[in-house]
């Protein structure tokens, strides 16, 4: 399958950011690692500060004939209805993932305004979470 990783906000640094929640391990070398075990799977990443951005590679991601999409939105998450629209505009899956529990957080942490348009999310089990996401396809 051809997936793509997309990071939101804030998370172009995980390793060094708050890594009490996000754990030490940076993001590039867990990708190296998710590529080498899922040999089977084309799998790309993108990452972007900015909302707008966001929005344009998932809708990028149908002429981009994508499988899958594997989404952490970041803050997004919590706030934006312009990437909620995106997902419901595609007719790609998408599963939203979280590194941290966010529900054993802060309570702004507790809405998902992008979850239901998504075919499940998976939260709190560290980077492992992308890992799930990935499997989740084979389901
Ligand atoms: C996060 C949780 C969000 O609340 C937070 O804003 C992030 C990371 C996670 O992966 O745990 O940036 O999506």
């Amino acid at each position: 399958m051809k997936l793509l990783i997309i990071n939101g906000p804030n998370l172009g640094n995980i390793g060094r950011r708050e890594p009490e929640i996000y754990g030490h391990e940076d993001f590039d070398s867990f990708l190296d690692s998710l590529k080498k075990e899922f040999r089977e799977h084309e799998i790309h990443y993108f990452q972007s500060h900015h909302e707008g951005e966001i929005v344009a590679k998932i809708h990028k991601a149908t002429e981009e004939n994508y499988d899958g999409i594997i989404l952490n939105a970041g803050a997004y998450s919590h706030t934006s209805y312009a990437i909620r629209d995106a997902v419901a505009a595609i007719g790609i899956p998408v599963v939203m993932v979280h590194i941290s529990n966010v529900y054993a957080r802060e309570n702004f942490r507790h809405e998902n305004v992008i979850a239901a348009k998504c075919k499940g999310v998976i939260t709190g089990f560290g980077l492992k979470s992308y890992e799930l996401a990935v499997r989740s396809y084979a389901v």
